[in-house]
């Protein structure tokens, strides 16, 4: 072979024929159509047959095969077992139902094919735009830097990551942790999500240094608490560094008292994180926005598009007050990746703003969905959820069989079901026992939790598709399914068997 010599055997991932690649991608998007329209009509999961699972444990594949005969095992396995969150009763955890749009914006975004951790590019514009929409629907000021990750635990990092940064006494990034003047305390209620024990590990800190404040009967923050807990650990030497509110607790929804936690902040000197990966997108929904008043007081707020906007996973965002802050926290200088003054690497690089280098683009589902829809319909469907947690709420109050645990805030109800004259352990494996059997014939998925030494079962109703109707089944179903569950198990305790 001479240099000159084009003619040997080169190979490429593209497709031999493009025509045949243009039906079969034409079928996928009619099947889509197709599945995402037939939800409502299909079980919500099904159980796996021991076939399907074996089918995806087969060798690493050595040849080709055609791609045709690839997406026939998606249709035939994949696709009925799904996790069911697209479906209009999936309740069970805080999760999105994704939306049509959203998909096509994922696959054109594959096919833009960016990456968006460096580039003088138009994908790096509209994740900027994205971005900085966000920050106005929270109320950040202008200038204040945001990024998007691909998770809202992720976005606490981000958030705690800075908080942790700024507050550390030293150039924590050049000195490391052995230079800290003091060990660090940051703070959260009881019902705080527990990636920020995952966070407390990741920052090296370790999950002592959350310290975790009681919550009261409505499941917010003690902040009277809060500030004793701040002065206990000032006196023992500890440097108080963040308090961690959340808007849109994991098991209730409730909502830490902002504005309060804000003063405290301001008092005392301390970095205000809000987790508001389920609530804070609030600030647009209109009939429900003066909850997470105060908000826009935080000096950084992690949020979910993948819930509150039903975007496809997925994808969060972490905001920062202060833009200076976050970009000392995590840009780096390496000469491979600097910013020039002409071409392809003449741009903010987006890298700068977190721990990837390299990231998707993420941003074009979420700027096609806010075009299409306008950010007013996303405010009315957040309210949506909420009327509909409300109005379950009604139906609960209603039957006679079911009991509220917690005040209906958000979208998010936690009931039992108790018939009366069963033991505490009784009713707890009734209700596991109610929640498996909706689960398992596919009606309904809903979750159970315990809140303040209660065992529940709780509905997230963070669903687009979710109709009154759904809810009106769903009481029906678990009273039903009660009725049926309990009979078995007054049974069993008499050691009568079926
Ligand atoms: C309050 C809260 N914070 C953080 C998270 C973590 O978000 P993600 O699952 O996107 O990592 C969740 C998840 O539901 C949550 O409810």
């Amino acid at each position: 072979m001479t240099a000159q010599d084009t003619n040997f055997a080169e190979e490429t991932l593209d497709p031999a024929d493009w025509a045949k690649a243009r039906a079969l991608a034409h079928r996928m998007v009619d099947d889509a159509i197709d599945h995402l329209g037939g939800v409502r009509d299909r079980p919500l999961w099904q159980a796996m047959p021991a076939a399907v699972r074996a089918s995806f444990s087969g060798p690493l594949p050595q040849g080709p095969q055609p791609l045709e005969q690839v997406y026939s095992e998606i249709t035939t396995s994949l696709m009925p077992h799904p996790m069911g969150n697209i479906h209009p009763r999936f309740w069970i955890w805080y999760m999105g139902a994704g939306n049509f749009t959203g998909a096509l914006g994922d696959f054109l975004a594959a096919i833009d094919g960016a990456n968006l951790g460096v580039g003088n590019t138009a994908t790096s514009q509209v994740d900027q735009q994205v971005t900085d929409w966000i920050r106005g629907m929270i109320g950040f000021p202008d200038g204040a830097s945001g990024t998007l990750v691909n998770s809202g635990s992720m976005a606490n990092i981000i958030g705690l990551m800075t908080a942790r940064n700024a507050m550390a006494g030293v150039d924590l990034r050049q000195e490391g942790m052995d230079a800290m003047p003091q060990p660090l305390r940051f703070y959260a209620s009881d019902q705080v999500h527990s990636c920020h024990c995952k966070a407390m590990n990741v920052l090296g800190l370790g999950k002592k240094a959350l310290c975790k404040v009681p919550s009261g009967d409505a499941f917010r923050m003690d902040t009277g608490k809060l500030k004793a807990m701040i002065q206990v650990d000032r006196a023992g030497g500890f440097r108080p560094a963040c308090v961690i509110a959340t808007a849109g607790t994991t098991n209730t929804g409730s909502i830490d008292d902002l504005p309060a936690i804000a003063d405290l902040r301001a008092q005392e000197g301390l970095w205000m994180h809000v987790d508001g990966c389920i609530g804070a997108l609030i600030a647009i929904a209109p009939d429900h926005r003066h909850l997470v008043a105060g908000i826009d007081r935080a000096d950084s707020l992690a949020l979910d598009l993948h819930k509150g906007l039903q975007a496809p996973f997925d994808v969060g965002c972490a905001l920062v007050r202060d833009r200076r802050q976050h970009r000392q926290t995590f840009a780096e200088d390496a000469e491979h990746l600097r910013k020039r003054s002409r071409g392809i690497a003449a741009a903010e690089f987006l890298h700068d703003y977190n721990l990837d280098t390299s990231r998707g683009f993420r941003a074009l589902k979420i700027w096609m969905m806010i075009k299409e829809h306008g950010v007013a319909k996303f405010g009315r469907l957040i309210d949506q959820g909420i009327a509909q947690a409300k109005y379950l709420d009604g139906l609960i109050g209603d039957e006679v069989m079911l009991e509220l645990m917690a005040p209906t805030v958000i979208d998010i109800v936690c009931f039992r079901y108790n018939p009366g004259g069963l033991d505490e352990g009784t009713l707890r494996d009734l209700k596991i026992e109610i929640m498996l059997r909706l689960q398992e014939t596919g009606v309904a998925a809903v979750s159970d939790t315990t809140i303040h030494g209660r065992h529940s079962l709780r509905a997230a109703i963070c669903n687009h598709r979710t109709r009154r109707a759904d809810l009106n089944l769903l009481v029906a179903e678990v009273v039903r399914t009660g009725e049926l569950a309990a009979g078995a198990s007054i049974k069993r305790s008499f050691g009568i068997t079926e």
